[in-house]
Parts: structure tokens; sequence; C-alpha cells
């Protein structure tokens, strides 16, 4: 068996357009989600969030969900404009008093309340009125949101994420246009201003924790990123270099500026005025404004130094790397391919370019198709799933990482955004029709790894 270190923390992870529904309860404001799924064909199944797995109405039974495997801590999303319908002004009690009680709950039940404070769900007032991420204020518009959590829950919450999978976000949502907010006519320079207002929302709200809310009692503050491992195609220099600068591009992207307080080099290299740059005071801000580094991780990629034809790509970055999914075996049903190596890779990775960060692994699962409760009850390569990358956790925290945490993605059945119910990665089964929840095989196994606190 492979210990993990005593107090490490064995979580699961959910997002609020996810799993809550009461998409126009009590008071909620829109966000970007709730538009965007209505936009025909934008979800492959044609559903939304808006009922899902109605976490909202479910609290105490998913609380015991949670409670019955044992986990330590568990990492949600506060939805901003159950908080503040419009983005700014006018707060919600109704919204505060939904996570309030979760979070009681969750305390009362010997579990670690870990917020994320934006899991993409920019409030349409903002988005519609003003661009969203794409105007300059929306950095302070997020830290005073910021501030309203803090001020209710900040007595209570000891871990907060401030932005899941900004690079995703910024991607998905301003290049390729598969994630609200659905752009793609700027692809080369939106999810780059994007991703900058990012950092800057994560920046001042860290500052603003520390300074006003973050006291004695140790809490801390980091960003969930999201990257897959980079495996050179070929031990050429050529393609370790396209590798390492993938990393960069992906993890980098974020991880640079919040330890360092500036972009990867090769970014400010080859993007020049497309990407903004730091002013002084922004760059001082930024350095150190993580207390963690949160790594959501589930694949790895084959890259490789690009020639010819490829460097004709149309955006910028791809003259550096070029990359693809479709390597090696077992592929899952949404193509990503699972090396439970590439796992130990990332983490040795993250503990070599930022040395003395502590690390969470703050997603890691398994896709499945959509299937029959009693097959998908079954969910084997799921378990083997768990069981390999733990394991690979485990061997880079042998060799010096310092990881924390592991949180897996995810507690229960839920909407997987432009996939939308056509795959799970649920260590419990949802009856959609029904709203009834059982506990699956890997819900089983991820009970015994906390119980004996190792695999
Ligand atoms: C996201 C989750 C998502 C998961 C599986 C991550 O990119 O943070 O919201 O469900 O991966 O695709």
């Amino acid at each position: 068996m492979l210990t993990f270190p005593d107090g490490f923390v064995w979580g699961a992870a959910t997002s609020s357009y996810q799993v809550e529904g009461a998409w126009q309860e009590d008071g909620k404001g829109p966000h970007i989600w709730d538009a965007y799924t209505l936009i025909p064909a934008k979800v492959c199944d044609g559903s939304t969030g808006q009922v899902s797995c109605d976490h909202y109405h479910h609290l105490e039974e998913d609380v015991a969900l949670m409670k019955a495997m044992g986990l330590r801590a568990y990492r949600f999303s506060i939805c901003w404009p159950r908080i503040l319908p419009k983005g700014t002004g006018e707060v919600n009690e109704r919204g505060l008093a939904f996570y309030d009680r979760l979070i009681s709950l969750l305390l009362d039940n010997g579990i670690e309340p870990c917020p994320t404070l934006y899991h993409w769900e920019m409030p349409l007032a903002l988005e519609m009125g003003y661009g969203g991420w794409l105007h300059p204020d929306s950095p302070a518009w997020f830290a005073d949101y910021a501030r309203v959590c803090f001020e209710r829950f900040g007595d209570r919450v000891r871990t907060w994420v401030t932005i899941n999978e900004p690079e995703a976000h910024s991607m998905c949502g301003y290049r390729w246009g598969v994630h609200a907010p659905g752009r793609v006519a700027h692809g080369n320079t939106e999810p780059w201003l994007v991703g900058h207002h990012l950092l800057q929302a994560h920046a001042r709200t860290a500052r603003l924790y520390r300074e006003e809310f973050q006291g004695a009692g140790g809490g801390r503050i980091g960003m969930a990123v999201s990257v897959h491992w980079a495996q050179p195609r070929t031990d050429s220099r050529a393609d370790r270099e396209a590798a390492q600068t993938c990393l960069e591009f992906n993890f980098g992207w974020f991880g640079h500026p919040t330890v360092y307080g500036e972009y990867p080099e090769s970014m400010r290299a080859l993007l020049r005025d497309k990407q903004p740059r730091f002013t002084a005071d922004e760059r001082a801000l930024l350095k150190g404004s993580a207390d963690f580094l949160g790594l959501n991780h589930y694949h790895t990629h084959q890259v490789w130094a690009p020639t010819g034809a490829e460097r004709e790509s149309p955006f910028v970055e791809r003259q550096l790397f070029a990359e693809t999914e479709e390597f090696g075996e077992p592929r899952s049903v949404m193509g990503w391919v699972f090396l439970p190596w590439g796992m130990t890779k990332m983490l040795t990775w993250l503990h070599e370019t930022y040395p003395g960060v502590p690390i969470y692994v703050m997603e890691n699962g398994y896709p499945l198709a959509r299937a029959s409760k009693a097959e998908s009850l079954d969910d084997q390569p799921r378990v083997e799933h768990y069981r390999t990358y733990l394991a690979a956790c485990h061997e880079a925290m042998a060799a010096g990482a310092d990881v924390r945490g592991f949180f897996a993605w995810t507690l229960m059945d839920n909407f997987e955004w432009g996939l939308g119910y056509s795959v799970n990665l649920g260590l419990h089964h949802v009856d959609f029709a029904t709203g009834e929840r059982t506990p699956k095989a890997s819900a089983r196994f991820y009970r015994q790894v906390i119980a004996q606190n190792g695999v």
C-alpha cells in the first residue's frame, strides 16, 4: 500500500452551474451559461443546467453522501449572480443564505468547505452591458463580489480558490466558441486580454483577502489551473522545447504571474502586442499572490515542434508547438488519453518550476458515456483510473513534490458543459428524472482510499 502523509486533504469537487439547478430561484440573476445553453446546438444533447442535480434542494442529502465517503473537504463554486444578481450593487440575501447553509452543514459534518469564487458564470448584466471580462473594470467588479463572500463566509472558510481554469475559460469562451460566451471572431487577441483581466481579478482579490480577511487563522488563497501533460514526440531538442513552451502557454500563463509576477518569457516573446503588459504595480501585486498551486489535471498530449504547413495555423503560438490528443491508448469517451505517468511528470514539473509552493490537485477524474443505471454503477474503468493516478501522485510526492490534497472530479454526475448529460464523471450516479443519488463502485473505492489514507 502507498500511504499518504497525515493530514492529506481528500476531497471531491463540483461547480455551481453543473450541479445546483434552481436557475431562477430566490432572486438569482442570469449568467452567461444560462444564456449560452439556450442557443440551439451549443450543447450536444440540447440540455441545460437549469435543474441538473438540483443540488440547491438536496443539500442535506448531498452532504450525507460526502460524509458516507469520509470526505475531508468539498470543493464547490459560488454562483456570482446568486449573490449579486446584476454582478455589482445589490446583494441577494437569499443567495448568501444558501451558501451559508451549505458551509454550516459541511462544518457540522467535519468536512472543510473549499469554495471557488468563479467557475465561469459571468453575470449576464455585466456581459451584455459591458462585455464581461473584456472590460478593464472586470477585475474590480470581481474583487467587490469577492469582498461580499469574504465578509459573509470568511470566518468559516480557510481555503479559497479565486478562479477555476482561467485558460479554459479564455480559450473555449473567446477563441473556440465552445463555451460561454461563445466568441470566435478575435481568437488571436481576446483570450490573452481575458486572461490578463482574470489574473488581475485574482491578484486584487488575493490582496484584499490577505489585508482584511486572512487574519492569523492560516487561511489560503489560490487559483485552479488546468493543464494536460505535454509529452515531446521525440527526444529531439526541438520537440522537448516545444513541449516546454506548451506547458508555459497552458499552466505558465497563470502560474508564472502568480508566482513570479510576469508572463513566461516564451509568451512575451511571441505574443508581443497581442497580449497586454503588466505595469510595475500590477507585477508587484501578482507576484506571490497564490498561497498554493491548484492543478486540474486529466490527460496527456503529445507535442512537437511544428514544421512546414503546421506553422500556417491562424493562431500565433502554433508557430512554437503543435499537439495532438490522439496518441496512445486507452482513450476515453472524451478523446482524452489517460496515462498515469503524465500525472507524475506534471507534478514534478510544477514542483521544479515553482519550488516551495504547495500543490493541491483540485480536479482529476474519468469520463464514461451515458449508460443504464446498472452499467453506470459498476464504473470499473474509473476505479482503475483513480487507483493508477493516485499511485502516480504518490510517486511524484515520494520524489519531493509538495502535494497537500486531492479532489476527485466529481462528486456526482452532472451537466458537463457542451457535452450536456451525454457523459458522466461522477462518483455517484444521479437519476435526473427523480433526483435519486446512488454511490458507484468508484465512490466505494474512494471511501476505502480515504479510510486507509492510501492506495
Ligand atoms: C472543469 C469542470 C469539468 C471537468 C471535466 C474541468 O475542465 O473545471 O467543470 O466538468 O473539467 O471536463
